[in-house]
């Protein structure tokens, strides 16, 4: 049987959340916390979903509660609620350790996972720590999951999320380049978008290739590829990435300091 999914934060991420589980083969009840009330009532007219009373409502009436407030605001949201032994507490905020939820949430059983909205489309990869049953079937239903053991890792991992939303900003510079020379807007936008969603598809589907292979498949002399790539190498557009994603990671471990 589905179990009750609770949520608390009922904000912007939560909206995809519950947008991807009500559009799996058998949705769950979902209780929202009656905090986010504009959103909490949005959704609940949209999916027919039960709003609660208050935060120890919605810990009483689930078995998997999803903690989805800012990060700064995530200890203070769970301290002093009805938490029991057998329940699953999942936060979905970057950079709030384990150790302090745990504290909080006792004796219900603390992860952390980062989904991203495209849990909406059920393509979410998602990364997990630790490994947790609950967490774990309720995230397949919304794309993939990745479990760590070591916390250290699962922050490292997590930084895909930042890649997932910074390329929203790569496509639009594609997009806007192909509308700029000619292509009608709706066009650029669906081929740019589609171009890079079939890059990912090719490169999970072929394991067994390494990336320099790949790369040199397409860049041969005198193609198009190799004369855009050359230009991407002389702009940095391509070696800014590893800096690009040091910045994120840098962040999450002040936000993890600043929530100790
Ligand atoms: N947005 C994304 O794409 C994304 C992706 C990956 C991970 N995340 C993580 O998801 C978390 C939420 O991000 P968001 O963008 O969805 O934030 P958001 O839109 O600001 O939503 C946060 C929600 O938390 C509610 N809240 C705050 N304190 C609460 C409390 N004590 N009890 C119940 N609800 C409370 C707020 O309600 P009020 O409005 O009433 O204050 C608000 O509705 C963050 O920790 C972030 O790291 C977000």
């Amino acid at each position: 049987m589905n179990p009750t999914i609770g949520i608390i934060g009922v904000g912007h991420l939560a909206g995809y959340i519950v947008a991807g589980l009500m559009g799996t083969e058998s949705p769950p009840r979902v209780l929202l916390s009656p905090r986010g009330a504009a959103n909490a009532a949005r959704l609940s007219e949209k999916y027919g979903l039960d709003v609660a009373e208050s935060n120890d409502a919605v810990v009483d009436g689930s078995d998997v509660v999803l903690l989805v407030t800012r990060p700064d605001d995530l200890l203070t949201a769970v301290s002093n609620l009805p938490w029991r032994e057998g329940q699953t507490a999942i936060s979905l905020a970057a950079g709030v350790a384990l150790s302090g939820l745990q504290n909080g949430i006792a004796p219900a059983t603390a992860v952390r996972t980062l989904p991203i909205t495209a849990a909406k489309i059920h393509e979410s990869p998602t990364c997990l720590f630790p490994e947790n049953a609950a967490a774990r079937a309720l995230f397949e239903q919304l794309g993939s999951v990745h479990v760590f053991d070591d916390e250290e890792t699962y922050d490292l991992a997590s930084i895909q999320g930042v890649v997932f939303s910074v390329f929203h900003a790569g496509i639009q510079s594609i997009a806007g380049w192909m509308e700029e020379s000619g292509l009608d807007k709706d066009t650029a936008r669906e081929l740019a978008a589609r171009a890079l969603r079939a890059t990912g598809g090719m490169v999970l589907a072929h394991p067994e290739n390494d990336f320099d292979s790949m790369v040199a498949e397409y860049a041969t002399d005198g193609t198009l590829t190799l004369a855009a790539l050359q230009e991407l190498r002389k702009n940095g557009g391509l070696s800014g990435w590893p800096e690009a994603l040091t910045a994120a990671l840098n962040r999450n471990r002040e936000v993890a300091r600043d929530t100790l």
